[in-house]
């Protein structure tokens, strides 16, 4: 694809987000639009960090530094949250931690950032779980309704692994190789399709079961889920290395590019393969980042093609671009389908989508994860 369409997607990525900037103040947006608008909230959900990503990631792009002082005064509110716990009941505290203070450090120095960003991954620690060796997703730890994991928390893993390189304490990346390897054993089918959830027994450990919770049914294949698989295993091996987990990002890619219909966004959960069903091209943004990733240690032509096939239908027919009544990037994301969801935009697909524009325009760029 040409490198121009890239940068002019790019530009109009952070155009949006300059305009936005007036919009929501030291707000948040929530984590869906409503009518293709992100109303402005006080913040508190799973999906507060993307938006601060998407701030790093204008200013690291267009080094106007209004996008860094928003960014900065966000990191303010993330250390507000942890101080007060607000909200934080939950095991997505990487999604919340790496694209606001952990990127602060890796692209200003903040120590404080750095600090907050350590802090956040012992907070994430307390929900693990020893009996079955993983990180509770949802729910009080005492409840036996809640002892499960979810697919998703691949993508919280980072905050644990970069807590043990940052301070040499291998405490984090335990818990993070516990969680790791119990996951890829459960979610993960023979054929490469992947559960949302997965279950245990509270009082032995014993594995009882998949599930889903925002896919189609227990037995299909939820696309933003199989998205999180390739994403989190290539990052799982970024920073473990471990051969074991290639064959993983191998069989969750090859199974993501070829459930794609033909148009290359894929639908919502990958049990459909055509007709009129809603896309999600969340899934698309993410699994194109997670291939970008595995491709800086082995060369994957058609996963890279694919990703490269994915990239431009979401530019050429996804976008905001020429609806100025929007206030999003990209469109037809779906947040859950079995909630009673419409195709809207999602904040975490505005995030990967620039995220993935950003590796594509600069190769060498230290992501946040
Ligand atoms: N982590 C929740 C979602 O992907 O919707």
């Amino acid at each position: 694809m040409d490198n121009q369409k890239i940068k002019n997607a790019m530009d109009f990525a952070c155009s949006v987000v300059r305009k936005d900037m007036d919009e929501f103040k030291e707000g948040f947006p929530g984590a869906q639009s409503r009518n293709y608008k992100y109303q402005t909230n006080g913040g508190l959900d799973w999906t507060d960090g993307f938006w601060t990503g998407m701030l790093f990631l204008s200013y690291e792009y267009t080094k106007d530094k209004k996008y860094l002082e928003l960014a900065e005064k966000n990191v303010d509110y993330f250390k507000n949250r942890l101080d007060k716990k607000l909200s934080l009941d939950h095991h997505d505290i990487g999604f919340l931690y790496s694209p606001s203070c952990v990127a602060d450090y890796k692209i200003t120095g903040n120590e404080e950032a750095k600090k907050y960003a350590i802090k956040a991954a012992e907070h994430l620690m307390t929900r693990y779980q020893p009996k079955g060796k993983f990180i509770q997703a949802w729910g009080a730890m005492s409840d036996e309704k809640s002892y499960f994991l979810i697919i998703d928390c691949l993508m919280n893993l980072p905050l644990l692994f970069w807590a043990s390189e940052v301070t040499g304490d291998t405490k984090y990346a335990d818990i993070a190789k516990n969680h790791l390897y119990t996951a890829l054993d459960v979610v993960i089918r023979d054929d490469f399709t992947t559960y949302h959830t997965y279950r245990f027994d509270k009082n032995t450990g014993e594995k009882l079961g998949g599930k889903t919770a925002q896919g189609y049914s227990d037995n299909s294949c939820w696309a933003r889920g199989q998205a999180w698989g390739v994403y989190g295993t290539a990052l799982a091996y970024h920073y473990t290395k471990d051969e074991s987990i290639i064959e993983k990002f191998e069989g969750l890619t090859k199974v993501f590019i070829e459930k794609l219909p033909k148009d290359n966004v894929p639908y919502w959960d990958m049990i459909f393969t055509d007709g009129d069903e809603p896309r999600d091209t969340s899934s698309a943004a993410i699994a194109i980042c997670g291939i970008i990733q595995m491709a800086k240690y082995k060369k994957y032509p058609e996963f890279e093609a694919a990703a490269d096939r994915m990239l431009e239908a979401l530019i050429d027919n996804y976008t905001s671009k020429g609806k100025p009544d929007m206030n999003v990037i990209l469109t037809d994301a779906m947040y859950s389908r079995p909630a009673g969801h419409n195709p809207e935009a999602a904040i975490y697909g505005d995030y990967y989508f620039m995220e993935a524009l950003m590796r594509k325009l600069n190769p060498d760029w230290k992501m946040y994860w």
